[in-house]
């Protein structure tokens, strides 16, 4: 069970990273190509025209992806790692050690930035009236988000890393 669900973990990250960058480039390029107006009112010009960055098909699999992952990671956390359910009932003692830590603390708390870096995004970029705005709001959002998710991944070769894989 433990091995199952930590590999689906480990692999899923891919999928969360593939799929940040592709919603993170997309809102890049659009936000590039358009003008903001610079009357805060929407002119015909800068009015949204289609969909909202957040209703993109890349940034809808981004947010569901992440909220996927965080929630395996919740489980492990919770119920299934013997790193953190031991650790949690020691909180202390985890504390004065750099592994009990990255797992207890660090891993959770970078990845729940990042998903509410995500979430933000897409509400903001709703929120905006211009697609210009829409589209910049999720660009600035999304990478903040894959910027944290890259620095809390133990990637191979760091005190905590994990195989790639
Ligand atoms: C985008 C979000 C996340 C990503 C990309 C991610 C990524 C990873 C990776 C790559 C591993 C190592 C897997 C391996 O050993 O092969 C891991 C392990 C783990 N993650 Fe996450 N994680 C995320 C969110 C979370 C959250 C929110 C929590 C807790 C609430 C969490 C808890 C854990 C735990 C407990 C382990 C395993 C520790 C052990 O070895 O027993 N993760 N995560």
């Amino acid at each position: 069970m433990y091995s199952a669900v930590l590999s689906a973990h480990s692999l899923l990250r891919w999928a969360v990273l593939v799929s940040g960058f592709a919603a993170a480039i997309r809102a890049w390029r659009v936000a590039s190509s358009l003008r903001i107006p610079r009357a805060t009112i929407a002119t015909a010009a800068g009015q949204a025209a289609g969909p909202s960055a957040a209703r993109w098909p890349s940034s809808v699999v981004f947010i569901v992806l992440v909220d996927v992952q965080v929630l395996v990671g919740l489980v492990l956390y919770l119920f299934i790692s013997p790193i953190t359910t031991t650790a949690i009932h020691h909180m202390g003692a985890a504390m004065s050690n750099d592994l009990a830590r990255f797992w207890t603390i660090e891993h959770p708390f970078g990845m729940a930035v990042a998903l509410t870096l995500a979430h933000i995004g897409r509400v903001r970029s709703r929120q905006a009236i211009v697609d210009a705005r829409r589209a910049r709001r999720a660009a600035v959002y999304f990478t903040l988000a894959i910027l944290v998710i890259i620095l809390s991944i133990p990637w191979p070769g760091l005190p905590y890393g994990r195989p790639l894989l």
